[in-house]
């Protein structure tokens, strides 16, 4: 296998690290316990220092919180939680002097059911918003990935309404041109502000069969699972139509230049390609989430890597994610030590990176005890793993009571392991997680090879991954030992110029390098020009 860019302009998004902010849970600047727009602007050096180039922030429109801002009530604001419409804008204009660019989560999949919209929608049948969701007469089989039914129904107007998720979030009707009007409008409003591009939230699932076929049952299902696990999504999830209005979206995005245009998408590869869009007028970046759900093995890794980038469309650019809002964190799924491994094959992949906030110091999943859980994808079906506050507590950011989040009651717990992460701690120690990302991204902006250079040389064997990463001027030999165990890999000769442990920077190799367990290295090789085949 070997994955070749081609000639193409590296716009500011393909050559990005993109940070995303849980906002509730970055900093507090008022003492509510839950972070706010105010508190992102106060870090904004944070950011500058830690070396990446983009923030996506998830939610902060008015919301009555049902979903934490998944439920949106005005597309067109701010909640008082998060600030004001001033602070947005001293926000953005404050990131952009500071060259970072200010991406937004869009959710045109469903709105609150408290959404003006909505109000009107259900208050009665020939309301003229009544067609801007999905009624209908019957249910039929389709389940909210929140678990039940994905149809509530109405007693005042006598019918049901569609909600992929909770009954508080129901589904817009996107076959309806006067509801993309209307969002893409909400869009133009950002734009013009100058946000600089959207994360889409579950972009596969807006649109929906037009004759709401049942889903057929899924043989896999096994009792204990959700019941969204009970039926194949074949009817209200990834239908052909969706790539039409995806198009669309980009349309309006390119009104205003340079923005990107990324989406949320849960699908295996071959499918995830097609939100590239036909002739790529797609999505930029369809998110990749292939590392977070495959096994942590050399083989698995290697085989997904080699999978995501041979199912490539040609011209189309790559994106590579660890962990985000809704999955348990890297360093908990894996460990604290593979985490760091895991940072440093994340940093040697092509395309565009994003990185899940504390991901940097190594944040680790932190439990939280069934009657304290705020997420409802844990209260709705409990204790068979679906709940995503653990992910979602607050950013430690010095070693004090409340880690300089908040003054007050933090809305989930800080976490012992994660206070002791603490960012004014790692910024000290050398050799700490948030030591070794601000060297991969000193490396990465330096070195282009590593952004857009081809990937060659792909192999795993004996638990250990490799690859070689070169452009027309250098070439750097990638080594993951996923073993627990020393292992002696053959390398080029040359100098480590990023190692897992940060005391190796800089040590020559000859023909053969030995790595600890779970360590990991990018080596410059130091005849890159005999080795090159220039492309
Ligand atoms: C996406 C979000 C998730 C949210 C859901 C419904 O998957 O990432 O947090 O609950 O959509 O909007």
């Amino acid at each position: 296998m070997e994955y070749r860019v081609g000639m193409q302009d590296l716009s500011w998004w393909k050559r990005a690290v993109i940070y995303q902010v849980y906002p509730r849970s970055f900093q507090d600047s008022n003492g509510d316990g839950i972070g706010d727009l105010e508190g992102i602007r106060a870090r904004l050096d944070y950011f500058v220092d830690l070396g990446v180039d983009a923030i996506w922030i998830s939610p902060i429109y008015p919301s009555p919180m049902a979903d934490f801002g998944y439920d949106v009530a005005d597309y067109c604001g701010i909640d008082p939680i998060f600030g004001t419409m001033e602070d947005f804008d001293h926000l953005l204009e404050k990131a952009h002097q500071r060259g970072l660019r200010l991406i937004l989560d869009f959710v045109p999949n469903h709105t609150s059911d408290q959404h003006p919209w909505f109000v009107a929608s259900r208050s009665s049948r020939d309301n003229p918003k009544r067609n801007w969701y999905r009624w209908r007469d019957q249910p039929n089989n389709w389940q909210s990935h929140f678990g039940g039914s994905a149809w509530e129904f109405d007693g005042e107007t006598g019918q049901y309404y569609l909600h992929e998720f909770l009954k508080e979030q129901p589904d817009l009707n996107w076959r309806n041109p006067a509801v993309k009007a209307a969002m893409f409008d909400a869009l133009r409003f950002w734009l013009r502000k100058g946000v600089d591009g959207f994360r889409v939230d579950v972009m596969w699932l807006m649109i929906k069969d037009d004759q709401f076929r049942d889903n057929p049952p899924n043989p896999a299902y096994e009792a204990g699972q959700s019941t969204r696990n009970k039926f194949l999504p074949v009817y209200d999830a990834d239908r052909p139509e969706v790539h039409e209005v995806v198009a669309e979206m980009r349309g309006v995005l390119e009104e205003f230049g340079d923005r990107v245009l990324i989406g949320e998408i849960y699908l295996p590869i071959e499918r995830l390609m097609h939100y590239y869009g036909r002739e790529l007028r797609g999505a930029n970046l369809p998110f990749n989430f292939q590392l977070l759900q495959c096994p942590w093995t050399a083989d698995d890794l290697a085989r997904t890597i080699d999978e995501y980038l041979s199912a490539l469309p040609a011209g189309s650019w790559p994106n590579w994610v660890l962990g985000n809002h809704d999955k348990s964190r890297i360093a908990s799924r894996i460990g604290l030590n593979m985490a760091r491994a895991a940072a440093l094959l994340l940093f040697s992949l092509p395309g565009t990176l994003t990185i899940y906030y504390g991901e940097e110091l190594g944040m680790q999943d932190v439990p939280i005890p069934p009657d304290e859980a705020h997420d409802p994808a844990e209260k709705r079906q409990p204790g068979i793993g679906m709940g995503r506050d653990p992910e979602r507590t607050p950013m430690p950011w010095d070693p004090s009571p409340l880690c300089g989040f908040t003054d007050g009651l933090p809305w989930l717990p800080i976490g012992e392991a994660n206070r002791a992460v603490n960012v004014e701690f790692s910024r000290k120690d050398p050799h700490s997680m948030l030591s070794l990302y601000r060297h991969l991204l000193q490396l990465r902006h330096a070195e282009p090879a590593l952004v857009s250079g081809r990937l060659s040389e792909l192999k795993a064997g004996n638990r250990v991954i490799q690859f070689v990463r070169s452009d027309a001027r250098k070439a750097f030999g990638i080594v993951v030992n996923l073993s627990e165990e020393l292992r002696r890999v053959a390398v080029k000769a040359g100098s480590i110029a990023a190692c897992t442990d940060l005391h190796r920077v800089g040590e020559l190799v000859s023909d053969g390098v030995n790595l600890a367990p779970a360590e990991a290295m990018i080596i410059e090789v130091r005849d890159a020009a005999t080795n090159v085949v220039i492309v």
